[in-house]
């Protein structure tokens, strides 16, 4: 049984004080990220009985390419803190399982070394449009030499959210001059990673164009962003609030992603993270209309308290517990889902 609560737990347990504080803390009160987890349960699933389960199939197209289940790793930042391959362990694990793992730009090794060390897994880097915009187009080229199949532009970041918690304040800014986190080498390069708070539309639309990667927009929490997104050329949006970092108060991402789905249609790819525990929240996320589901802190809860094996354990109950919930809901097929499938839970029910 996929228990993301003990993972948490574990983590807390294993990690210095200063990565919990980093990992698990949000932007201000912390409302959004308690929302976050909560609003998901705030949708029943309704069960459609003797369907014909007994051949349940996960698999989705995203970007073009065939995804054998509908789960990805959403780019968190640091997951040296976690164990000391970082990132190497975590995409080790999303190979293992097939699983596209988004790179962060604030990871704690390189693209290129990741790449090189893992060269099964199935990738995609998240770079934000720096204030040295050449920065990031290098980093895109960078990508894309090294097999990454995507680029995700971060966009809820103008500048580093209010973080009540001081060591969550002092990672978030890649270029920081206070001292990093425990352990952490400084990548060279963060001198050059500002945040643009005079970033706009037309930049990301100038980027999009000179990009030969299709480009996800992440951390989109309105349906007129996603539209203008799509206008801007974006194959797609990951409806995301940095998993309560940036702006407090922001719709939790369950909230949030009904009424994006609709505003785009078809026309671009759908994605959502924040607040995924279990793979009830996958199917209610899959039924909400999103493509496919990211897990952000999970997996640095997974790498902490056991590694590669923990991440690749994590990723594989989840899916299992999908393949379960598809026979329960006689869905049987991720293609299958719809909202017919949810309905916004009365209170009192449990
Ligand atoms: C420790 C940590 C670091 C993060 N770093 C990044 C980052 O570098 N770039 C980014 O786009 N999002 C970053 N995020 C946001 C995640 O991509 C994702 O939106 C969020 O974690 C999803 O919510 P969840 O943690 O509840 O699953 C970070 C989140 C956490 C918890």
């Amino acid at each position: 049984v996929l228990d993301v609560e003990s993972l948490r737990e574990a983590a807390a347990a294993v990690l210095p004080p200063e990565a919990v504080e980093y990992y698990n803390h949000g932007g201000f009160d912390e409302l959004t990220l308690a929302d976050n987890e909560e609003a998901w349960k705030r949708w029943a699933i309704i069960p459609r009985m003797l369907a014909g389960v007994a051949h349940r199939d996960l698999a989705t197209t995203v970007l073009g390419r065939a995804w054998p289940h509908p789960v990805f790793i959403s780019p968190t930042a640091r997951h040296g803190l976690a164990d000391p391959d970082g990132e190497i362990a975590t995409a080790k694990a999303a190979a293992a399982t097939d699983t596209v793992f988004c790179v962060s730009v604030g990871a704690s090794k390189e693209p290129a070394e990741i790449a090189a060390a893992v060269p099964g897994v199935p990738r995609w880097l998240q770079i934000c449009l720096f204030a040295d915009r050449s920065a990031s187009a290098e980093l895109a080229d960078l990508a894309e030499a090294c097999g990454y199949e995507a680029l995700v532009i971060t966009v809820d970041n103008p500048i580093v959210g209010v973080r009540r918690h001081a060591s969550v304040g002092i990672a978030a800014s890649f270029a920081s001059a206070s001292p990093p986190l425990p352990g952490l080498p400084r990548r060279p390069d963060h001198e050059r990673l500002q945040l643009d708070p005079a970033a706009t539309w037309d930049d990301l639309e100038k980027f999009i164009g000179a990009s030969s990667l299709p480009v996800l927009v992440k951390g989109l929490m309105s349906p007129d962003d996603a539209r203008i997104a799509g206008q801007c050329g974006a194959a797609g949006v990951v409806v995301s609030n940095h998993g309560g970092r940036q702006l407090d108060r922001a719709p939790a991402s369950a909230d949030a992603l009904p009424a994006m789905v609709d505003a785009v249609g078809n026309s671009i790819e759908v994605l959502v993270d924040g607040g995924i525990r279990s793979a009830l929240d996958v199917f209610t996320a899959l039924a909400l209309g999103a493509r496919a589901v990211g897990l952000g802190r999970p997996a640095l809860w997974a790498l902490a308290a056991g590694g590669a094996g923990g991440v690749e354990d994590l990723l594989r109950t989840m899916v299992s517990e999908l393949d379960t919930i598809l026979a329960l809901s006689g869905a049987g097929r991720v293609a299958r889902i719809d909202r017919s499938f949810v309905r916004p839970r009365t209170s009192g029910e449990q």
